[in-house]
């Protein structure tokens, strides 16, 4: 919907997306992925790391949605080795001959260490981009110096209350993507008293009012539902915008102070 960003690869990668993240394999998962597409859902996120990409891939088929309109993402897991071994390994579950991206789940074990069979991946065809999840600027700044393929996304988690404002100023300066998870802090946020207000304010859902934030700010976001009136409901934020003022009210709910704090702070939360 709302024709997407422009990654550096030229591909475009949607504003909105469904995240799988802890729902398990199976029915549950299945259906999920089926009704964000009937939703109008084009971008499904899920991981190895997650287990349930059979699943993933059995809704995307039965969905009778034409795979090429569907922007897919998995995650390599960086306690592997091979990441272009476990890309294969990641297509075979999908069921599918390309992922639209392929991220290193987290820096742990170094944020370079992936990145030349990141690089391998998408050179072979089994990821037409790649990108990285839980980088902070340090990160990114090591992993530039090294790659010949720079990173088309780094997806973390961000939300107004862990508005991590100058990671977004350094993917914005080297053109990388941000993609928001968890942008209801894991559901967290729905119950906070400004962003009820604003919901209010606008006639609209706590949820909805945190998923427009993040498409305000010109982000990719990608929350997680497994229920289908939410899924339906999460989706329904590109016939209204929040105004400046509800925008700064938002924008005050950041509590990270910088952002390596904020992103050490999320360590333990890696999805
Ligand atoms: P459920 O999956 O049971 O529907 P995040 O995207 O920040 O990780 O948040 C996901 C959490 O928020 C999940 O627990 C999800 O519950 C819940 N959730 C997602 N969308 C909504 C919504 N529109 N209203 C209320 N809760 C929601």
């Amino acid at each position: 919907s709302a024709g997407g960003l422009v990654l550096s690869t030229g591909a475009r990668i949607p504003r909105l997306g469904l995240g799988v993240w802890q729902v398990p394999d199976g029915a549950r998962c299945e259906r999920a992925v089926r009704w964000a597409l009937e939703a109008g859902y084009r971008l499904i996120d899920t991981a190895q790391a997650y287990g349930n990409e059979t699943s993933v891939g059995r809704a995307i088929r039965d969905s009778g949605v034409p795979r090429e309109e569907i922007f897919l993402t998995t995650k390599f897991y960086p306690g592997r080795r091979n990441p272009l071994r476990e890309a294969e390994a990641s297509l075979r579950r999908l069921g599918t001959d390309h992922v639209d991206l392929y991220l290193v789940h987290w820096p742990q074990g170094g944020p370079t260490r992936a990145w030349p069979g990141m690089e391998a991946a998408q050179r072979e065809g089994l990821a037409r981009a790649i990108g990285v999840s839980n980088f902070d600027p340090a990160d990114l700044a090591a992993l530039k110096a090294v790659a010949q393929v720079p990173p088309a996304v780094n997806q973390v988690q961000l939300s107004p209350f862990e508005y991590r404002r100058e990671l977004i100023d350094a993917c914005a300066a080297d053109g990388i993507v941000v993609q928001s998870y968890s942008p209801l802090g894991t559901g967290r946020h729905l119950s906070d008293r400004t962003v009820g207000a604003v919901a209010a304010r606008c006639g609209r859902s706590p949820a909805q009012v945190l998923i427009r934030w993040a498409i305000q700010k010109g982000l990719s976001v990608l929350p997680k539902s497994v229920h289908r009136e939410r899924i339906v409901d999460n989706a329904a934020v590109f016939d209204f915008a929040l105004d400046d003022a509800s925008m700064a009210e938002l924008d005050a709910l950041d509590r990270t102070g910088t952002t390596s704090e904020a992103l050490a702070a999320e360590r333990k939360w890696w999805h």
